[in-house]
C-alpha cells in the first residue's frame, strides 16, 4: 500500500463525546491511535466512557475480553496535538463547532502532520470549504461526520468540499469501510444531508412543546411509535446536546434563512444550563450522567 494509501495510524483532536467514540470504533478495528485535548478532566472521563462502552459490548458478547483489552491497549491519550499529528495517515478534527476554533486546529495540523495525511473534519453543519481554506492544500480536507453513540451508528457522512479532489473523497469512503461504517458521500451545503433535516425535526418538536400541542414524552412517542423512529426528537436532543443542536440551528438560520430560526424555549434552556444528557437536564432529567 502507498504512503497515500495507508489509513492505520490515526489521531483524533478532541476528546469529547464524539472524538473518544470515534477513537473507540478505529481501535476496535484494529487501527492505533493517539488522541488529544488540551483538558485533562475530558481526557480522563473519555477513557472512562471508551471503557464502559467496550465493557458493554464485551456483556453483550459480541467482543472478548482480551479483545477490549487490545482495543484499549491501541488507544493512547494525550495533550499534544504536534505529537498526535505526527506520522498519522488519517487526522480526524472533533473539537466544539466554531468555525475560528476549527481553523486554528487544522492550521496546527497543517503545520505538523504528514502531508500525505487524509484530514477530516468531524463538524455537524459548518462549512468544510471555509475550513479547508485554512490549509496549504485545501484538496485533502474532506468533512467526516459521525453520529452519537459512535460505537453503535453505521453512518459516516463523507461532505465534499469545493476543492476537495476526488481520491480525498475515495479514501474517505475507504477509511468508512475499514471502520465498520457505511458512508454516504454529500456536498457542502449548510447542515449536509443528516444535520439539516435532524434539526428541522428537533426544532418542530420543540415549537410543539413550547405551544403546549402535547407533553415531551408524547411528541416523542408520536415519533418513536407512530414511525418507528429508535428515539423521540426530544430525547434525542438530549442525547445531541441541546447547545450543539443550538448552534447548528443557529449556523443554519444564517446560511439558509426563517425556517431554521431556533425556537426561543431551545435558547432559554440552553443559557439556562439545560443541555440534555451530558449536564443532567434537558427536556428529560438524567440523574446518572450528570459529572
Ligand atoms: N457503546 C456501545 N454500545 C452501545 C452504546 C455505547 N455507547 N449505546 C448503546 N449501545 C448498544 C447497546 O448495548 C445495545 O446493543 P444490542 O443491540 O447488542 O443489544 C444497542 O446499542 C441498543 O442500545 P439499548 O438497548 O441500550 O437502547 P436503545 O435500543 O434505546 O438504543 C440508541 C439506544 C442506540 C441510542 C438508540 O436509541 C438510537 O439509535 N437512538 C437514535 C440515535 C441517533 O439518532 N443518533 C444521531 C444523533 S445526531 C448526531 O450524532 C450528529 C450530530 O451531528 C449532532
Amino acid at each position: 500500500m502507498s504512503e497515500t494509501e495507508s489509513l492505520e495510524q490515526v489521531a483524533v483532536i478532541g476528546a469529547g463525546t464524539m472524538g473518544n467514540g470515534i477513537a473507540q470504533v478505529c481501535a476496535q478495528s484494529s487501527l492505533r491511535v493517539r488522541v488529544c485535548d488540551l483538558s485533562a478532566a475530558v481526557l480522563e472521563r473519555a477513557q472512562k466512557s471508551v471503557a464502559a462502552s467496550l465493557d458493554r459490548i464485551v456483556a453483550k458478547g459480541k467482543l472478548t475480553a482480551e479483545q477490549r483489552d487490545a482495543a484499549l491497549g491501541r488507544i493512547a491519550w494525550g495533550s499534544s496535538l504536534e505529537a498526535a499529528v505526527e506520522g498519522a495517515d488519517v487526522v480526524i478534527e472533533a473539537v466544539p463547532e466554531r468555525m475560528e476554533l476549527k481553523v486554528d486546529t487544522f492550521r496546527k495540523v497543517d503545520a505538523a502532520a504528514p502531508k500525505t495525511a487524509l484530514l477530516g473534519s468531524n463538524t455537524s453543519s459548518l462549512s468544510i470549504t471555509e475550513i479547508a481554506a485554512s490549509l496549504g492544500d485545501p484538496s485533502r480536507l474532506v468533512g467526516m461526520h459521525f453520529f452519537n453513540p459512535v460505537p453503535v451508528m453505521d453512518l459516516l457522512e463523507v461532505v465534499r468540499g469545493v476543492r476537495t479532489t476526488d481520491a480525498t473523497v475515495d479514501r474517505a469512503v475507504s477509511f468508512a469501510k475499514v471502520i465498520g461504517k457505511t458512508s454516504i458521500v454529500v456536498r457542502d451545503v449548510p447542515g449536509f444531508a443528516t444535520s439539516r433535516l435532524g434539526v428541522a425535526l428537533g426544532a418542530e418538536a420543540i415549537r410543539m412543546l413550547e405551544s403546549g400541542v402535547a407533553s415531551a414524552e408524547d411528541i416523542d412517542r408520536a415519533m418513536e411509535l407512530g414511525y418507528r423512529h429508535p428515539m423521540g426528537p426530544l430525547r434525542l436532543t438530549d442525547l445531541v446536546g441541546l447547545d450543539v443542536r443550538l448552534a447548528i440551528l443557529d449556523h443554519l438560520h444564517k446560511e439558509l434563512g426563517e425556517q431554521f430560526r431556533a425556537p426561543p424555549l431551545l435558547r432559554q434552556m440552553v443559557r439556562a444550563g439545560k443541555l440534555g444528557k451530558k449536564s443532567g437536564e434537558g427536556f428529560y432529567k438524567w440523574p446518572d450522567e450528570k459529572k
